[in-house]
């Protein structure tokens, strides 16, 4: 058994995000190129002696008991017999609310760290069954990358990323409430103020990636109502079309939206100039190669 290991939490953008209708759940589907970059949390783990313990340390508001990675191990119990003891501190980076998906890839990342340490060796599939419990955009993390995601989530196929682009978030300072986000589209859609969006198949998102980003046929259908909403966004988008990114968009139902630049120094340029406006800004690169870093 390895002991006091860190697990890296990458976060993700949503290069595309299209919702389908309602589903008689209450849930929607989704059609969604996700793509894990270079900025996320961190996951410290290690085994404590007492059988079943979980201690979580996280700072902020959400008490341990509430915490994903709490439930990520509570799931993780109830599909394997591991009895061990775990302490896991997450140092978080990520802001809540922030459509980067972070609380979800912390509990992909600790069932990554339990499959280690508890010796139960499951293989991806089974890692993201699990997952598929813990929420829609958990499956994604065991692997992470860049992939085609469908139904809530947890239809995850991988295709081919890139590594040549630069990237700059925006996060307004606020949280966007996912649940809201999805009611104002089901209301704009229904009162036809929305209209319905275009599929766009896996092959044709495999061709589309590789164009320069300034051609990308990639858009968010949150954008529009959110645009409506409050002029933060508005203002993130201008902002990144004045600081010459190629493409921007929202990142999942908001709050952050996200630039593409070429260059490293053009990403770099953009910061600075974002930074007077903005309450966070990140410069950040997309992780081409799926899986997780384990840290030792
Ligand atoms: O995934 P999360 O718990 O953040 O979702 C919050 C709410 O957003 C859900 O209760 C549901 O109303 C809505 N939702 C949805 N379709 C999804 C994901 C979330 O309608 N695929």
């Amino acid at each position: 058994m390895r002991d006091g290991f860190v697990v890296a939490a990458p976060c993700k953008i949503n290069i595309h995000l299209r919702v389908l209708d309602r589903r008689s759940d209450g849930f929607h589907d989704l059609e969604s190129v996700f793509q894990t970059i270079s900025f996320g949390d961190e996951l410290r783990v290690e085994s404590l002696k007492e059988r079943f313990a979980c201690d979580i340390l996280m700072d902020g508001p959400v008490p341990p008991e509430r915490n994903i990675v709490f439930k990520a191990v509570a799931a993780f119990r109830r599909a394997v017999p591991f009895e061990g003891g775990v302490r896991i501190r997450i140092e978080k980076r990520v802001p809540f609310g922030a459509g980067l998906g972070g609380g979800s890839s912390d509990a992909a990342s600790a069932l990554i760290a339990l499959n280690r340490i508890s010796g139960a060796d499951l293989d991806d599939a089974a890692l993201q069954a699990i997952a598929a419990e813990l929420g829609s955009d958990v499956p994604f993390f065991i692997r992470g990358g860049t992939a085609y995601v469908e139904g809530r989530g947890e239809r995850v196929l991988p295709i081919p990323g890139r590594a040549d682009y630069h990237l700059v978030l925006v996060n307004p300072g606020f949280a966007s409430d996912t649940g809201r986000a999805f009611a104002l589209l089901d209301a704009a859609r229904a009162s036809a103020s929305i209209p319905g969006s275009a599929g766009l198949s896996p092959d044709f998102v495999r061709s589309s990636i590789l164009e320069n980003a300034d051609r990308w046929p990639f858009f968010n259908d949150f954008l529009p109502v959110l645009l409506r909403e409050s002029p933060a966004y508005r203002r993130m988008i201008d902002d990144f079309t004045a600081a010459g990114a190629l493409f921007s968009s929202l990142s999942g139902s908001g709050a952050t939206c996200f630039g593409v630049f070429s260059s490293r120094k053009d990403a770099e340029t953009a910061q600075s100039r974002l930074s007077a406006s903005w309450p966070f800004v990140k410069t950040a690169v997309p992780l081409a190669r799926a899986g997780k870093a384990v840290l030792e």
